[in-house]
């Protein structure tokens, strides 16, 4: 298959593009290195059958090389991906997240892409969920403007198929942690403890420490994208995540022992804003695509905290 992943260099996009290679698909990538890093293309751009290219998806770049290049399907994974910043700077992350979906969908529509999928967040689209963990029935009440326009942006994936018959599948995306992580955004917490534990340096959890998170390793979030890549997920708006909440403060112990470390973190007070308790129940993602998250939270630290001291000693 001909596969173009928007946000290529990133964290999550960079994994996904690794494992396409792999699988042999023909590879495009796009991302305006923003966040993303050249280096974690470094395998890819060693590989036949990829290329790569700078430029920001909300610009017309994009339609000429979609016209160019005609894939066979576009992951959609560009995008503003700090909760704090979309607060600090909603303009910025519309432009990105909305604006930025809105410019691929059409660049698909008109040039007869058949397929979308589309990195959306169950981390912030339910806002605070009535229970968890939540299933897709919940409403969505974002509670910042990044969970706004993850909303927004799927809406559009929705009326675009809709309009056009632009076949599209939303991933409602846990708190995705693992190797060539940074430590900012959604769920950077992983990556600022453990890198923090792993250089010996100090570790702060903001409030008491009990709210929690649903945490799922990154390899499991690219096999939940390659099962999308035939149709299985068309027309759905799937949570992809592990149904298990995790603590803030349980999280630092599970983090701790994987380095070897002292669990013994330093108490901030609360930032405002942070949501009390997410978890997603993915069940219709197992009847969908037959996807279910392979990799137990203490593997996915452990590999995580291998690939930070791998990574420390180069
Ligand atoms: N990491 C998570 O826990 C998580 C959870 C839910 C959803 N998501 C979504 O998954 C996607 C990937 O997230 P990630 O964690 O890999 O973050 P990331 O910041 O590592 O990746 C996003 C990539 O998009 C690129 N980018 C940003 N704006 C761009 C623009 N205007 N034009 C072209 N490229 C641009 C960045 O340079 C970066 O490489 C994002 O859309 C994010 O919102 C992430």
């Amino acid at each position: 298959m001909r596969v173009l992943v928007t946000g290529a260099a990133g964290f999550i996009g960079s994994h996904l593009v690794d494992r396409l290679v792999a699988d042999g698909h023909r590879v495009t990538g796009v991302d305006d290195l923003s966040t993303g890093k050249l280096a974690n293309l470094a395998d890819a751009r060693r590989a036949k059958g990829f290329s790569f290219h700078r430029f920001d998806i909300t610009s017309t770049d994009l339609l000429t090389l979609v016209a160019r290049d005609r894939p066979d399907v576009v992951c959609h994974l560009a995008g503003q991906m700090d909760v704090r910043r979309s607060v600090a700077d909603p303009l910025h992350d519309t432009r990105t997240n909305v604006l930025g979906t809105v410019n691929v969908l059409e660049a698909c529509v008109r040039t007869g892409v058949p397929r979308v999928v589309f990195a959306s967040s169950g981390g912030t689209v339910y806002g605070e969920p009535p229970s968890v963990p939540v299933t897709e029935r919940a409403a969505l009440r974002p509670a910042s403007p990044y969970g706004a326009a993850k909303a927004a942006a799927e809406t559009y994936v929705a009326a675009y198929a809709r309009l056009h018959g632009l076949r599209g599948v939303s991933l409602r995306l846990g708190n995705v942690y693992g190797p060539r992580q940074d430590p900012h955004g959604e769920a950077g917490v992983v990556s600022i403890f453990a890198g923090a534990l792993v250089a010996g340096r100090p570790t702060t959890v903001f409030g008491d420490g009990t709210s929690s998170r649903d945490y799922v390793y990154v390899e499991d979030v690219v096999d939940a994208f390659l099962r999308c890549l035939g149709g299985k997920g068309d027309g759905r708006r799937l949570n992809v995540g592990s149904g298990r909440a995790t603590s803030v403060r349980a999280l630092h112990a599970l983090v701790a022992k994987a380095v070897g470390a002292p669990d013994a973190p330093e108490f901030a007070p609360p930032r405002s804003g942070e949501l009390q308790a997410v978890a997603l129940d993915s069940s219709a993602a197992r009847r969908a695509l037959g996807w279910e998250p392979a990799v137990t939270l203490e593997d996915g630290l452990a590999r995580t905290v291998d690939w930070l001291r791998a990574t420390r000693k180069r």
